[in-house]
């Protein structure tokens, strides 16, 4: 049975007041055992998440890091500070990381690889752009991003990452994928996983959808065993959304 990963991925959004408020509520919600739930959100806040979650059940994760381990890098965060601030997952590749910030394969790749070494378990994101998909590119994009993220890693490596399935049409627009639009990108992807390790890997591994997930919809992708979760941006902003979230999403398993 793989793990159900539900992530609250906040981007640039929120106060401290906010986040205190939002894990005043959040910690006292009776959270299902099982699944796994990770807010990724901005640096800042981690010092607070680090003191408010710890003997919890949610797990602290950062939008990025850098591949390197100190140096002239400024305005970036290595593997060693997110472990330090008690991270123990990280968003590497997000569509808007890859498109405003111009992050290529390579990067991200050694990313990913510092990442593992340092014990971090990073969600790696991929998917496709409209684009891509209407001129019928996207099992060749979703292939080449698994392939230039997964460069070099080992299967035990591979094993312990996660994965985010999320067309880039799909994320902030409210036009979210069809449930067959996510459990076949979601195939694809798991395929092109085995390639680069083994099928007994790429089964093993936690590969969600993101890409405007809500309340009303978290349940119909997660009806088919394929979608292990959800990344969420805009709905997990609330702390009272998200858990209704989480809620409608263990319904539909
Ligand atoms: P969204 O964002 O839920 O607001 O579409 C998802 C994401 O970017 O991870």
């Amino acid at each position: 049975m793989r793990k159900v990963v539900f992530g609250g991925n906040w981007k640039m959004h929120g106060t401290w007041k906010q986040t205190e408020e939002y894990l005043q509520h959040f910690v006292n919600c009776p959270l299902p055992v099982n699944s796994e739930i990770i807010l990724f959100v901005p640096f800042p806040y981690l010092s607070l998440m680090q003191k408010t979650l710890s003997g919890t059940q949610i797990r602290i994760g950062a939008q990025n890091m850098h591949s390197e381990d100190k140096g002239a890098f400024t305005g970036e965060v290595s593997a060693d500070m997110l472990v330090d601030m008690g991270c123990t997952h990280v968003l590497i590749g997000h569509s808007e990381r890859r498109s405003l910030f111009f992050e290529k394969g390579p990067f991200l790749n050694s990313k990913v690889k510092k990442a593992l070494t340092k014990g971090l378990t990073p969600m790696y994101c991929i998917g496709e752009t409209l684009a891509e998909r209407e001129s019928d590119k996207t099992v060749s994009v979703l292939q080449s991003q698994i392939r230039e993220g997964l460069e070099g890693l080992s299967q035990d490596d591979i094993a312990k990452m996660y994965f985010a399935y999320e067309p880039v049409w799909a994320i902030g627009t409210g036009v979210n994928a069809s449930e067959e639009d996510a459990r076949s990108g979601i195939a694809v992807v798991r395929e092109a996983i085995a390639s680069m390790s083994s099928s007994s890997v790429s089964q093993s591994v936690p590969i969600v959808y993101g890409g405007s997930v809500k309340t009303g919809n978290i349940a119909s992708y997660m009806a088919h065993k394929e979608v292990d979760g959800g990344l969420v941006g805009g709905a997990s902003l609330k702390a009272e959304d998200f858990y209704l979230l989480i809620q409608a999403g263990m319904q539909g398993r």
